[in-house]
């Protein structure tokens, strides 16, 4: 591929000290222009200072869109909502590694590999068991994933395109097992093994109910909207995690440990722990007559309460995943028969609300992923420490297919922001005695 980063005609002009400086402009696709700064430290010895990335690009990808004012994101150019409704997991995981979507015959076979890698090594069992019952289930993750790079040394050598490739089937295949080995653990049950008979998310399901004593038999609708929350999680552009990855993986760490560091960047309540904050929120809220102190508590900023699932770093309309997983609470809840949904009414009502209120509407927060889809995992069964390890799980071709882009990007470097020190100017030691 040609490296479109350098083709560029256009510049702007900073005048430092009357020093003129020209920068690049840099046209992408789609979204905002990029001014090319790469040589303007060595050029004007100055460097950009800009927390938080609001306005940096820390990379070039050809992944995943997002035009956060509109309300869009597109997978390889497509549209989520598309993919919702016609896709499923596997298929998107092919078209975010692969950049296209698969021939049936490619995906017949893509579905073969990843499905012939679900179980893990057996010895891993014994380390799960290290851990204590109550450990949440991402702290375990963390562990289990970053352990793999002690399991599978053939894949780790992140030079050879085909080890990549190995590692970024096991991640994908054993994500699931790892998940539902944590859960069984904390509950005490008896892990399952994975049926490769199953579909991916039928797997999963199987995986965190099933118990030897007796049969399990997996509604396919419940997979199949299953299969459409990990859709809807499967990759969002260059978020705190997916930086993370990226960060770790610059200084050529191997996958294994790339991937572990973004599940724990994950776990933060900002990030992916929001689902399970959200949930527990909509809880405590319980009834819709509490809803006024609730919103009166997070316009106070003293309380220190944020409205969880809602505002975004990007969006600033309403998250497009939101729409879908909205719909999905609506059609999971009334398959299962549950009606009058406490949660779900604080939800809806949170939402209208919300959606009136000057405070938010004057910041522009909208729902985001992580509103509905908490009521959505509780109406199948999942506790909601499973929320987020669910998402690390939908996250992980994410990971891997950005992982993969960087490593194969002929310009990358070991990622090293600078700093803008505000710290004490050079001075002398001062002996013990003297201070
Ligand atoms: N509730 C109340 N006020 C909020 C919220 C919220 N959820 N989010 C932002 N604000 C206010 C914030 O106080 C600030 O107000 P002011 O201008 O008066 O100081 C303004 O909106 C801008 O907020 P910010 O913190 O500068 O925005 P950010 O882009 O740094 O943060 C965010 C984005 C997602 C961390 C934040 O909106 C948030 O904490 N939301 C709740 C947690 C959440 O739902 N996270 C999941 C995000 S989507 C899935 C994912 O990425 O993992």
């Amino acid at each position: 591929m040609a490296d479109t980063r350098t083709a560029t005609t256009r510049t702007a002009t900073l005048l430092i000290d009357g020093k003129e400086v020209s920068l690049p402009i840099l046209t992408p696709t789609e979204g905002p222009e990029c001014l090319d700064i790469r040589r303007l430290y060595a050029e004007a010895d100055v460097f950009t200072y800009d927390p938080g990335f609001t306005s940096t690009a820390a990379c070039a990808s050809t992944i995943t869109f997002i035009d956060g004012d509109k309300g869009i994101l597109l997978h390889r150019g497509y549209p989520i909502e598309q993919l919702a409704e016609k896709s499923h997991y596997l298929e998107l995981c092919y078209l975010l590694l692969y950049g296209h979507l698969p021939k049936a015959a490619e995906l017949e076979k893509f579905e073969t590999l990843v499905t012939r890698h679900t179980m893990i090594h057996e010895q891993m069992h014994y380390f799960f068991r290290g851990f204590r019952r109550d450990a949440h289930p991402m702290a375990t993750m963390v562990g289990v994933v970053g352990a793999m790079s002690a399991f599978y040394h053939d894949s780790l050598d992140i030079n050879d395109p085909r080890q990549r490739e190995i590692a970024a089937f096991r991640l994908i295949a054993k994500m699931p097992t790892i998940a539902a080995m944590a859960y069984k653990y904390s509950i005490g049950q008896p892990f399952v093994y994975p049926r490769n008979d199953l579909d991916y998310a039928s797997n999963f399901l199987h995986m965190c109910f099933a118990v030897p004593a007796e049969p399990y038999d997996v509604d396919p609708t419940l997979a199949r909207a299953l299969d459409r929350i990990f859709m809807l999680h499967a990759d969002h552009e260059q978020n705190a995690s997916t930086s993370t990855v990226r960060l770790a993986s610059s200084s050529g760490a191997n996958p294994f440990a790339c991937i572990a560091a973004g599940i724990a960047c994950l776990w933060g309540p900002a990030h992916g722990g929001a689902n399970q904050a959200a949930l527990e929120m909509l809880r405590e809220i319980g009834t819709v007559d509490r809803i006024p102190d609730f919103i009166a508590r997070v316009k106070d900023k003293s309380s220190g309460q944020r409205l969880m699932g809602f505002g975004h770093r990007v969006y600033k309309n309403y998250d497009p995943r939101a729409k879908v997983m909205k719909q999905s609470a609506d059609e999971v809840l009334d398959l299962l028969g549950i009606k009058n949904n406490p949660t779900l009414q604080v939800a809806r009502e949170l939402e209208r609300i919300a959606l009136e209120d000057d405070y938010f509407v004057s910041r522009k927060l909208y729902p985001n992923v992580d509103f509905y889809s908490g009521i959505i995992l509780e109406a199948m069964g999942f506790p909601t420490s499973m929320f987020t390890p669910i998402f690390a799980l939908a996250r992980t071709v994410g990971w891997i297919s950005q992982w993969q882009e960087q490593i194969a990007d002929p310009q990358l470097r070991i990622g090293r922001p600078r700093q803008l020190y505000q710290g004490e100017a050079q001075r002398d030691y001062v002996e013990v005695e003297d201070r």
